[in-house]
Formats: structure tokens, C-alpha cells, sequence
């Protein structure tokens, strides 16, 4: 017979007829489709009771499925009387558009998944949550080293782009414009070499606002990161600043900010399969979208799962819409500038192929802007600061659907 501690610390015996506390899921998380908004609960129960039940990865990940009303977000200040919206208010990709035939829109690669899925899944009105070893909950954990942003202020300036930021290399396929309300993009899924336990790779979907030195961002995708993470999979992640990673924003759901809603999906859990050359090509779907309703900007993942969202509360910009987004990769290193340049990749590794698709992609790329309809972006910039290390191959002519490659290996020949 197996115990779980229900979320108002009940003890659910399972296997047996009579259950109960587990209608707490039933009657007051789950609703009906359009404003759904619940009440959070006020009282305080005690930590043993906000954890339901504990699944072991065979990674090694531990996921506590959290009680809903418990999780991290509601630590932050501006969140003390956030009610939960479970579900967003319209479903963001239902009016959809394409720059080609109607069937660009249906995927041709194979959806990764998670590991941990393997091993047992959260019951409705909890959220897993990948747990933290003590040893990398030092403070700041889980924020990025601040950067500069250099980015764009006005389209025009768009030939010449300063977006470089220190420790940070980019190779980026850009957009600018006015108050984007969403960005969609499938990325493909690897494992790059991250050199030091102190730099990452990631590959992902971002929108931004803001002036350089104190841009509001939000962005997800997948992510190797020694230093966050504490080893080297590759993992999903959300992550999100208000200041340049000055003093605000982290990875997931490791500081107060990001609001979880569904079980199914683990933030900063590994992702499976990889890709690899010869074989399948694994990817992940990451829509970033505002809900008009409510100004939450939302997570979802796999054109389906609507992970969670980030409320308009933690930013003073975003709210209104995003000025730029971005699709591709990131290196966080301090062996950028000078030589040895560090060998942490980028994508897989290898520079853009287009041909073969042997390196970091990003396809089906939309934003969703005043039309209210998902779309390829009306202009694109493709942009790396280090073209001997990391590469950009925008696919644009003779094709239907326009494609990104980028990434490198970091130190080569090249870039000694
Ligand atoms: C997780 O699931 C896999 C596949 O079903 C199984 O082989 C493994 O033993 C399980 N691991 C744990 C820790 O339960
Ligand atoms: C880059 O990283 C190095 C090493 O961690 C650090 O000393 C330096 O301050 C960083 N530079 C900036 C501008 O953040």
C-alpha cells in the first residue's frame, strides 16, 4: 500500500475505496475553460504538506509534486494576492496564418520529452518541481551574470546592430518591431560540450523590452548548465529578468516569479531524446505569448501544454508588449574575449548546415503581433558577434518556410 500526503496534509491511502482529501483537485483547481481563475488558498500549511509525492528519475532527478497553492512564485512580494489562471483565456493557436501552404504548420520532426515521465507522473492540482541539491542554493542561484544588452532602439539602426554583451555570445536570428504579444519557434534538441562547470549553452525563444542597461526579458528553450543544474543534460528551461539580470530573474522556478500550472511538465528536468546526426531529429516547441485577458505572458510547450506563465506584475515594459524577440543560441563564458577562446558549443557543436541539419535549429519561427495572428516575422536580422566561433545561416529563398541554423564549436582554427 502506498501513502501520499495530500495537499491539505491529508493522508491518501491508494488502493483502497475511501480517499480522502483528493477531491481538493477536483472541486477547486479544475475548472472550466475560460476565466478560470481560482482563489490562492490563504492559509499556510505546514512544509510537509506541500509536497504530495516524490518521483524518482532514473537520471537521478528527484521531482516533488508540489501543492499548487505552495510553489516558489508566491514567495515573490508582488505576488502575495495573485490569483492563478489555470488555463489562458483564448487558445493562441487558433488563428494562424502561414507564409506558405497550409501544411508548414504540422511538424515533420519528433517531439522530445521528459525522463523523469518514465517513473510516474503528479496528480492534478500540483505542479513537479525538479529538486534542488543544498549544495548550488547559494544566493543569486539560478540568475545569469548580468549583461548589457546592446540592443537596437529603432529599426532604422538595424544594419548595425550593437548587441554585443560581455561573457555573452550570441548567434541570433532577430525581429524589431512594436509591441509583439507572442514568439513561436521548434528548436531543435542536442547536447553541446559546455567546458567549464561556470559557463552554459542554451538554445532559445526570447522577447525583450526595454533600454540595454535594464532590458525586461523572458525566454525558454532548452539549456545546458553546469553551474544551475549541476551536471550537463540537456534541459527545459523558462527563464526571465527585469533589469538585465542586475538584481532580478531566474532559471525556472528556482527564485519567486514564474507561476506553474501544469503537472506534466518539469522545468529544469532533462529532456530526451537528443537528436543525433544519424538518426532522428528530436525538437521542442516553445510559444511565448501574452494573454490579452489578463497580461500574463505564458510558457507553452509542444503546441499544447501550457506550462505556466509569468505575471505582468514582475515587469514594468513587457506588460504593454515586446519590442524585439529572438530565436537561436547563447554561450555564457569569460574565455570569450581573449585567446584561448573557450570550447563550449553551441547548437551541437557544428556550424550552421542547412544541407544536412547537422547543427542548432530553430524552424517554424512566428510572432504574434496587433493582427492577433501568428506569423513569420515581416523582417529578420541574422546576427552572431563571433562568426569565427559561432555561425547564423538564415534560410530564406527558394524554400516555404524559412529556417535558422546556427552555432559552432566555440575554439577552432579559427577562433583560437
Ligand atoms: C523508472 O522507469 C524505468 C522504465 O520503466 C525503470 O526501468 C526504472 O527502474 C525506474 N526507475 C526508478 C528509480 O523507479
Ligand atoms: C566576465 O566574467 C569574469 C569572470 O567571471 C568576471 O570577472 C567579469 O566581471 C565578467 N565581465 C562582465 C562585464 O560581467
Amino acid at each position: 500500500m502506498e501513502y501520499i500526503l495530500g495537499c491539505k496534509g491529508f493522508i491518501i491511502l491508494l488502493g483502497v475505496t475511501f480517499v480522502i482529501s483528493y477531491e481538493f483537485a477536483k472541486g477547486e483547481i479544475i475548472s472550466g475553460q475560460k476565466s478560470s481563475y481560482i482563489g490562492r488558498k490563504v492559509n499556510h500549511l505546514n512544509s510537509n504538506g506541500n509536497v504530495v509525492k516524490s518521483i524518482q528519475s532514473e537520471d537521478g532527478d528527484i521531482i516533488d509534486c508540489v501543492c499548487i497553492y505552495k510553489q516558489p512564485a508566491f514567495d515573490h512580494p508582488a505576488l502575495k494576492d495573485h490569483i492563478i489562471q489555470m488555463t489562458p483565456t483564448y487558445d493562441p493557436n487558433g488563428k494562424t496564418v502561414t507564409t506558405g501552404s497550409a501544411d508548414t504548420e504540422t511538424s515533420t520532426t519528433v517531439m522530445a520529452s521528459q525522463i523523469w515521465r518514465k517513473n510516474g507522473s503528479c496528480p492534478e492540482g500540483t505542479i513537479p518541481v525538479r529538486r534542488i541539491h543544498n549544495s548550488n542554493s547559494f544566493e543569486g542561484y539560478g540568475r545569469k551574470q548580468p549583461s548589457f544588452y546592446h540592443r537596437v532602439k529603432q529599426l532604422n539602426d538595424i544594419k548595425q546592430p550593437n548587441l554585443q554583451q560581455p561573457n555573452h555570445s550570441k548567434a541570433i536570428l532577430l525581429t524589431v518591431g512594436y509591441m509583439f504579444s507572442g514568439a513561436k519557434g521548434d528548436i531543435k534538441v542536442w547536447n553541446p560540450f559546455v567546458e567549464s562547470d561556470d559557463e552554459y549553452s542554451t538554445s532559445r525563444v526570447s522577447l525583450q523590452s526595454g533600454p540595454y542597461y535594464d532590458f525586461e526579458s523572458i525566454e525558454s528553450g532548452w539549456a545546458v548548465n553546469p553551474r544551475v543544474y549541476g551536471d550537463r543534460k540537456t534541459r527545459l528551461f523558462v527563464y526571465w529578468t527585469a533589469d538585465a539580470s542586475k538584481t532580478t530573474g531566474c532559471f525556472d522556478v528556482t527564485c519567486p516569479g514564474f507561476v506553474q500550472v501544469s503537472n506534466e511538465i518539469a522545468l529544469g528536468a532533462a529532456i530526451y531524446p537528443i537528436s543525433n546526426p544519424n538518426g532522428l531529429p528530436y525538437q521542442i516547441t516553445i510559444y511565448l505569448f501574452k494573454d490579452p485577458d489578463t497580461g500574463n505572458w505564458w510558457m507553452q510547450y509542444g503546441e499544447k501544454i501550457n506550462v505556466g506563465y509569468w505575471p505582468p506584475k514582475l515587469f514594468s515594459l513587457l506588460p504593454s508588449g515586446a519590442e524585439s524577440a529572438e530565436w537561436g543560441g547563447e554561450v555564457y563564458s569569460s574565455k570569450l574575449e581573449n585567446p584561448p577562446h573557450t570550447a563550449t558549443a553551441m547548437g551541437n557543436g557544428h556550424f550552421p548546415d542547412y544541407i544536412s541539419g547537422n547543427s542548432g535549429s530553430v524552424k517554424r519561427i512566428r510572432i504574434l503581433d496587433n493582427s492577433r495572428t501568428l506569423k513569420f516575422p515581416e523582417w529578420v536580422y541574422s546576427y552572431t558577434d563571433q562568426y569565427n566561433c559561432y555561425g547564423v545561416d538564415y534560410v530564406g529563398d527558394y524554400i516555404v518556410d524559412p529556417e535558422f541554423y546556427f552555432g559552432g564549436p566555440g575554439r577552432n582554427h579559427l577562433c583560437p
